[in-house]
């Protein structure tokens, strides 16, 4: 069980560009958990509904299909991730699935302020869908994403741009 106030003090800590990236994949426990395919289904369309109303609504599709598309495969992506089953396979190109990872978000400017909007958001959505789920668990999920997601910020307050190696994620 988590409690909301525990949920909204999982920390935040800033990205430094170029830097190498310790992190481990969430666990298979987080998963069943959560519910399993449908638990983590609600979770992700909770978000996705909630990144409308953030400040980087404008990133994503704003035609309903097109919306709806990117909520399923995202909900894929994190049944995989977590370790259950491979539905999102199909999508990688071939590639690892954390460098396909990194590599989708190069056709977008991300910056650490949009970092911290979309890390917020799936926070909220945590705070309302996960509550059931052990705090410990949520923390290990949070680590996964508060780390990961340092490697999808490609644009810097100075202006400069820096796409993340592959070989920069290092999975412990
Ligand atoms: C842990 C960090 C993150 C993970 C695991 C993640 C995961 C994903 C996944 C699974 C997709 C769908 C890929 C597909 O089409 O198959 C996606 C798309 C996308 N993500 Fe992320 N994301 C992360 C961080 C971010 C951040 C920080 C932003 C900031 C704005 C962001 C913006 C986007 C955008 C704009 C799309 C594409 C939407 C479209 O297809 O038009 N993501 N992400």
């Amino acid at each position: 069980m988590a409690t909301k106030k525990e949920i909204y003090a999982l920390e935040l800590t800033p990205v430094k560009k170029a830097e190498d990236i310790h992190f481990k994949n969430p666990p298979l426990a987080f998963f069943n958990a959560v519910g399993g395919e449908e638990g983590m289904k609600e979770l992700m369309y909770d978000f996705y509904d909630k990144i409308y109303e953030s400040d980087i609504a404008h990133f994503f599709p704003q035609d309903e299909a097109e919306f709806d598309e990117v909520k399923f495969k995202n909900s894929k992506f994190f049944i995989q991730i977590c370790g259950g089953p491979k539905v999102y396979e199909d999508e990688t190109q071939g590639m690892e699935l954390n460098e396909y990872m990194i590599r989708i978000h190069d056709d977008f400017s991300i910056t650490e302020k949009s970092r911290l909007e979309w890390l917020g958001t799936m926070r909220a959505a945590l705070a309302d869908k996960a509550q059931h789920v052990d705090i410990g668990l949520i923390q290990e999920f949070w680590d996964y994403l508060e780390k990961f997601s340092k490697l999808t910020v490609n644009t810097f307050a100075d202006g400069s741009t820096y796409y993340a190696a592959y070989t920069q994620a290092k999975e412990d």
